[in-house]
């Protein structure tokens, strides 16, 4: 399983990239706006670039910001050319529900990569994985390509054993047809205990938020231990 930093933060996805973990990274609108990107498409496009390179050759995604196919289309194409490890985040549909699967249909046919994300239900990752499925058919550039499921919001509507019944039975419907160059991406990871079940999930990835991963590591019996150790390392050092 791999783990992706959900963070545009460059000094958090520095730190885990210094601790061998980061596989990758996932940034949305949102997570732009927290992690202080500002300066619109350009504040966007050099922030992308500069995480794209400390990452390189790993993935960074990148979501567009309008929901209008046509603009989906030309972002899509713009932010590829940003970086050669840029995967382009297109939401399964638009604001009113409808498809956006021919955008990522057909630039998975052009040769970019897509994370087809904000997805919440089983039909919906088997519905995006056969238009990028189509989409590799069509041409001989076999990048990686994501399904993003949003396990936490899912666990909100509907419980965190839905949720991992959801990511289950996906990876074994990829499994079973024979599915290549796509992967499950675990989104909204809230907690350890979050990262714990999904991480067995058959998830290809988690992508976790700087403030999980940190709480990760913690355990009192852990640093009760260390210092315990440092303890008795000192008065060994000491009765040398
Ligand atoms: C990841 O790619 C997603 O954009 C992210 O995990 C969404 O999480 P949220 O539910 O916290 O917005």
């Amino acid at each position: 399983m791999k783990i992706f930093i959900d963070s545009a933060d460059l000094k958090e996805i520095e730190k885990y990239v210094s601790w061998g973990i980061c596989d990758g990274v996932t940034t949305n609108p949102s997570i732009c706006l927290k992690s202080g990107v500002t300066g619109g498409e350009e504040g966007m496009k050099q922030r992308s670039i500069e995480i794209a390179n400390l990452i390189a050759p790993q993935p960074l995604s990148v979501e567009v910001t309008s929901d209008d196919i046509d603009q989906v289309f030309a972002q899509a194409r713009k932010f590829n050319t940003w970086a050669d490890n840029i995967s382009v985040k297109v939401t399964i549909t638009d604001r009113n529900g409808a498809s956006l699967l021919p955008a990522v249909y057909r630039l998975v046919s052009e040769g970019i990569s897509v994370n087809v994300t904000a997805m919440m239900t089983f039909n919906q990752a088997i519905m995006a994985a056969k238009a990028i499925n189509a989409g590799l058919e069509k041409t001989n550039i076999k990048k990686t390509h994501f399904i993003s499921i949003f396990a936490g919001r899912i666990s909100e509507e509907h419980g965190v054993e839905h949720s991992q019944k959801v990511l289950e039975d996906v990876r074994q419907w990829l499994d079973f047809h024979n599915y290549k160059n796509i992967e499950i991406i675990v989104g909204s990871v809230r907690s350890p205990e979050n990262v714990k079940l999904w991480g067995k999930s058959g998830a290809h990835i988690l992508t976790i938020p700087p403030e999980v991963i940190g709480k990760c590591l913690m355990n009192a019996r852990t640093k009760e231990t260390v210092v315990q150790f440092l303890n008795d390392a000192n008065k060994a050092m000491q009765s040398l």
